[in-house]
């Protein structure tokens, strides 16, 4: 302890310094350090590396988590079970998905070491074995000649399914794995997708890289494998709620969301999307829970959210009107951690480009912690879409590129595919950078407000407008 003192001094006066420097202060004369003292309960807590653990169990323990299927389910037990851990009162919320997307076909095929793929799959119920034969387009001439019947048809994607599949039985095939080639509407590489047709053999939709690593293995040498189709009747999926009462015990405290989707797309482990924005709500919770803070605070997982924002419109449509009132903010985290190269900001994005509370919070928190990655920009697709069209002040946080101009959008190529996956399409200093940034505008928001401290939740001078070329070179 004795050792320590003349540091400690040292500290101190260096502290005492830094308080004295007018230039540590902000144009309305908020000393930094003091925004920063808070700021650095969050910072010393808050770690990308325990929020990769969460990622990591929900990607590769459990894997893909397709909206009302069994891992989505796990999924929310997962999630339930460490809020509970954590000492929250948990609420499951449980909802029907209903319309087309109540029933859903999935594929699976199983290779000889148990390795499994998931795809989608024309409807119906089907299991065979077989070899797979590469098939090209699946045209009549594509077939190698002699086949023995009872192989599976490996085709790209291309002809009409309804010609593929008849020529692969006339050929003599048991089943038919179909590839994608098509690109999806944001540049990504072709997901698995669900073949329309109809027939009495499997029929699978698989990705593009499923069809391409089968192709290795037949140029390697023999494949033999398992496929399934699996019918999945009127899904249900769960909303995972973990819930922080104001410290002061305001029942109708003003309410903060921290939010975020668990559910992945069929195929897809999805480790950025979303293990990353679920771990951030897990781990938000776990750091928020012993700090003082004046409003309630939500932590809330949603289902179901790739089939069509399934989970968040049913929390919403359930809010009384008396909560939608307490509503002032939604922090939805969705996609925080692309490795990918051509990304180049974590945006706040609303749905109408407006910006408000939760964008102005974000921007000053990058502001605060030296960060000007922190851009409020324009986008829907997620989870704060059903709140802002409450009249909710609700953003969503992700990492894009391609100048940040809604048309030329850039996000990275793995998304939806079967290598979003910790390795292959994760950055774990940008998920520490999205926890810090938005750990901190949280905690602004959230705090406890001491007198003194109230000007804090000034804006900081942070450029609104960005040149929307000058990013553009990243695009190509
Ligand atoms: N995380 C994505 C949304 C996203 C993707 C936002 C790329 C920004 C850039 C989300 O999980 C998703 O894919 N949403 C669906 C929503 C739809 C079902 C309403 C989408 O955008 O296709
Ligand atoms: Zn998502």
């Amino acid at each position: 302890m004795f050792k320590n003192r003349p540091i400690s001094l040292l500290l101190i006066i260096a502290l005492l310094l830094t308080l004295a420097s007018p230039a540590m202060t902000n144009p309305n004369g908020m000393p930094l350090q003091s925004l920063r003292a808070f700021d650095q309960k969050i910072l010393a807590r808050v770690s990308a590396e325990r929020a990769m653990k969460y990622v990591e169990y929900l990607s590769k323990e459990i894997g893909t988590r397709p909206a009302g299927l069994p891992n989505e389910h796990r999924a929310a037990a997962y999630i339930a079970n460490y809020f509970e851990g954590l000492g929250y009162s948990v609420e499951l919320h449980e909802f029907a998905v209903t319309g087309s997307n109540a029933n859903v076909n999935v594929g699976y095929i199983t290779f000889g070491d148990g390795t499994l793929w998931e795809t989608g799959a024309a409807a119906g119920g089907f299991t065979v074995s077989g070899r797979v034969i590469s098939a090209g387009n699946g045209l009549l001439e594509d077939y190698p000649a002699g086949l023995e019947p009872g192989f599976i048809a490996l085709v790209r994607r291309g002809q009409p399914f309804a010609n593929i599949v008849a020529n692969a039985k006339q050929r003599g095939a048991v089943g038919v794995i179909i590839y994608n080639t098509q690109f999806g509407a944001r540049g990504n590489y072709p997901s698995a997708f669900n073949p329309s047709v109809t027939t009495d053999i499997p029929v699978l939709g698989a990705a593009y890289i499923h069809g391409t690593r089968l192709l290795e293995q037949i140029a390697a040498g023999e494949v033999f494998v398992n496929l399934r189709t699996v019918r999945y009747t009127n899904r249900r999926s769960y909303n995972v709620i973990a819930t922080k009462p104001a410290t002061n015990g305001d029942p109708n405290a003003p309410i903060v969301a921290v939010t975020g989707h668990y559910d992945s797309v069929v195929g897809s482990p999805g480790a950025n999307d979303n293990g990353s924005g679920t771990a951030l709500v897990m781990e938000l919770a776990a750091i928020l829970k012993d700090l003082n803070t004046d409003k309630e605070i939500r932590f809330i997982a949603f289902g179901a959210e790739e089939i069509g924002l399934v989970g968040s419109n049913r929390y919403v449509q359930r809010l009384t009107p008396q909560e939608k009132e307490r509503f002032i903010a939604v922090f939805n985290a969705d996609m925080i951690a692309t490795n990918h190269p051509n990304v180049t900001h974590l945006v706040a994005a609303t749905p109408n480009g407006v910006q408000h509370i939760v964008t102005d919070s974000a921007k000053a928190a990058g502001a605060r912690l030296g960060d000007s990655s922190l851009m409020p920009t324009t986008f829907g697709s997620s989870d704060h879409v059903p709140f802002h069209n409450a009249g909710i002040p609700a953003a969503l946080f992700i990492w894009l590129g391609g100048g940040l101009v809604p048309s030329n959008y850039e996000i990275e190529m793995y998304y939806h595919t079967p290598q979003d996956t910790i390795e292959e399409n994760m950055c774990l200093s940008r998920f520490q950078t999205a926890l810090n940034i938005i750990g901190a505008a949280v905690f602004d928001v959230v705090r406890k407000q001491v007198p003194s401290l109230e000007r804090s939740k000034i804006r900081m001078p942070v450029n609104d407008v960005i040149e929307s070329t000058e990013y553009l070179e990243y695009a190509n």
